[in-house]
């Protein structure tokens, strides 16, 4: 199955990716978590991304594109989940032509709808793992003991371009030039089969509905 969950920055991606990916044995290839690497790995490309991630703007195109399509390549047949990819009506296109070449498509977007009110919340309050990715909250989704990952024992760390002001200009480069990618898959049926997920609900009820979508196409 190929799987592309769009969604504001704070709308669960991430968290239901990790759930989708345990159930269905797919690949999560999250494009926030790739530039996160090649940032602290101190490559060209992590260089390049930075200062975009810091203000909260969108890395070029032709970056993003270049380094989703060499991810997606390594990808064994059982399928992938793309979390933030595609995030411009350009990025959309490109992803659609290079699966074409290999004979492939996406199956199923699932758009995460969640009000611009909840987000900053969510974000502000999020801790993640950065040794295994696991993803928190202070409030929502607290690790069983404070400031420490549930699964390794490290310590949670706060993202840099999660501050408000930060989320505020995303949140604004979300509506100008992601918004418009719901539109795209909404218009091109050949591009995969779109579903809104209200995501405005506790984790666990957003992953029930979202495991029903997909439970449905994976039975098709
Ligand atoms: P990226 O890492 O993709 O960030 P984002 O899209 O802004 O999304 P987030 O990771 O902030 O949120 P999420 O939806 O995954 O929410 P999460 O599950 O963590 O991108 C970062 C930057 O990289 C971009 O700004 C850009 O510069 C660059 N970039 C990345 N991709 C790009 C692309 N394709 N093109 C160009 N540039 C690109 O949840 C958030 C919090 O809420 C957590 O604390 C979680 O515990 C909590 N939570 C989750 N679900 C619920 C729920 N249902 N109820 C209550 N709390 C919840």
């Amino acid at each position: 199955m190929r799987i592309v969950l769009l969604g504001a920055p704070g709308a669960g991606k991430g968290t239901q990716c990790k759930r989708i990916i345990d159930r269905y044995g797919l690949v999560h290839l999250s494009s926030g978590d790739i530039l996160r690497r090649e940032k602290a790995a101190g490559t060209e490309l992590g260089g390049k991304a930075e200062s975009y991630m810091n203000s909260g703007a969108l890395v070029p195109d032709e970056l993003i594109v270049q380094m989703m399509t060499e991810a997606i390549s390594k990808v064994p047949p059982a399928g992938f989940v793309l979390d933030g990819f595609p995030r411009t009506v350009n990025q959309a296109g490109q992803l659609d032509k290079s699966l074409a070449l290999i004979g492939q498509r996406i199956d199923v977007v699932l758009n995460l709808k969640v009000e611009d009110s909840v987000v900053a919340k969510r974000i502000t309050g999020r801790r993640s793992c950065p040794q295994c990715g696991a993803i928190y909250h202070i409030e929502n989704l607290k690790p069983r003991t404070d400031g420490i990952c549930d699964n390794d024992g490290t310590a949670l760390i706060q993202r840099p371009d999660d501050s408000l002001e930060v989320v505020a200009n995303r949140m604004a480069n979300y509506h100008r030039q992601t918004e418009p990618v719901v539109n795209y898959y909404k218009m091109n049926s050949s591009a995969g089969a779109l579903y809104d997920v209200d995501a405005d609900k506790d984790a666990d009820r957003v992953s029930a509905v979202v495991f029903e979508k997909l439970d449905a196409v994976a039975k098709s």
